[in-house]
């Protein structure tokens, strides 16, 4: 028999190349997605099995992680050996604006899930093993390098709410004996990063200065680093995690880090520009709280099954931008073929 897994958050970054990776591996891949009244599909459009099709290894479900019993009934349904709890609010400024829904679906949302798993296995004995997507900002302003044994330090409704999910997903592991991982996954990026992050949203408005549609980008805090790494290296460390001998809490990172400045740079002078004529700061991306220096000790998913990112920081940079510059190319395109229609309609109007 294949193994099944059911990915939360399939649609986001990590959930389409995880989708990608376990299908690789012969998996029926079971992924929750919420009902939207647009597509929030397009990450995973490439992979989509029509459910008509007979033998199709990818299976959506309607589910929210703020809805227990359509959890529940996922569960039951799918009945996976594997679950990956990506599904969260992950927007760290938006959390200062949506604190409680934050909690809601990121902290609850865990404890709802597990209690659904603890269950079905209790009732069916079977066994689900179960990773939750802890994160670097939970050590918020704990003092790099942060590695398993650095003191949580949360500096914002997410993190602390992430804080809650580690905890509670570690409380489950030793009261009800269940194979559950917890990884604290620091920054990781690609062109598939959704475009409020500021690694993408420089990236993606970069590709549009080169195709000459903007020629400005509004920014915050250009001082903070980060230690980013490739989402899709990060998500093949998920699965090792489901697959070693016992659980545990994994750090998963680099182990260098770079700030904003050094990424803007990077970024401009790939395509030979110099960033401080685009940059300008607005004080409205500045957050309440911010998280300074995050650099992650991968030590420990290196010795125990041999992890290492395989894209340098360079790398990283370069595969974005290069993505974003054919994207903004199509934006020019769209918009010289749209333009002229439009003002046309709007000179009759
Ligand atoms: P992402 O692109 O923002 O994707 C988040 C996913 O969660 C989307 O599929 C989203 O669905 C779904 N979602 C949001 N709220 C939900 C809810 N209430 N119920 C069900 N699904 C919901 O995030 P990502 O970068 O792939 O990150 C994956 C996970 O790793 C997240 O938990 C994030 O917090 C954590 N993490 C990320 C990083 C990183 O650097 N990327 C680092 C550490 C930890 P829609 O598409 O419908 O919005
Ligand atoms: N988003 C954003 N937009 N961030 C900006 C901007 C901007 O215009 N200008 C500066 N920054 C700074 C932020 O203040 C922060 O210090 C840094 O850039 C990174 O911000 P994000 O890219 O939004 O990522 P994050 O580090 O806050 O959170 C991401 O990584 C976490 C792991 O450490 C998210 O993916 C989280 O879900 C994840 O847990």
């Amino acid at each position: 028999m294949p193994k099944s897994a059911l990915i939360t958050g399939i649609t986001g970054q990590d959930g389409s190349y995880l989708s990608e990776l376990l299908l690789s591996k012969g998996y029926i891949v079971h992924g929750l997605i919420r009902r939207c009244s647009s597509f929030n599909t397009s990450r995973i459009d490439h992979i989509y099995a029509d459910p008509h099709e007979q033998g199709r290894r990818l299976v959506l479900h309607y589910g929210d992680l703020t809805d227990p019993t359509g959890l529940r009934r996922v569960i039951e349904t799918a009945k996976p050996d594997e679950i990956y709890n990506l599904a969260a609010q992950s927007h760290v400024k938006v959390s200062f604006e949506n604190p409680e829904y934050t909690a809601d679906a990121d902290a609850t949302g865990t404890l709802r899930l597990l209690d659904c798993v603890r269950d079905h296995v209790e009732h069916t004995g079977r066994e689900i093993r179960f990773y939750q997507a802890g994160s670097s900002e939970m050590y918020g302003a704990a003092p790099p390098p942060q590695d398993e044994h650095t003191a949580f330090y949360p500096r914002s409704p997410y993190a602390v709410s992430k804080v809650a999910a580690h905890w509670y997903a570690l409380n489950y592991r030793e009261a009800y004996k269940l194979f559950v991982s917890n990884g604290i996954l620091f920054n990781h990026e690609s062109p598939r990063r959704g475009e409020t992050f500021v690694t993408r949203k420089i990236t993606r408005a970069l590709g549009r200065i080169v195709a000459g549609l903007q020629d400005k980008i509004y920014l915050g805090n250009l001082e903070a680093k980060r230690d980013w790494g490739f989402a899709g290296d990060y998500v093949e460390a998920m699965w090792l995690m489901l697959q070693h001998h016992e659980p545990g809490d994994f750090v998963v990172a680099t182990g260098e880090a770079h700030s904003i400045r050094e990424f803007l740079h990077e970024a401009f002078s790939y395509v030979g520009l110099d960033w401080e004529k685009y940059v300008m700061v607005d004080p409205r991306y500045f957050r309440p709280t911010e998280v300074d220096y995050l650099l992650g000790n991968p030590a420990k998913v290196r010795e125990a099954f041999g992890w290492r990112p395989s894209v340098s920081f360079k790398q990283l940079v370069r595969m974005m931008v290069d993505h974003d510059i054919q994207l903004g190319e199509q934006d020019r395109m769209i918009q010289s073929t749209r333009y002229p229609s439009e003002v046309s309609v709007a000179a009759k109007a």
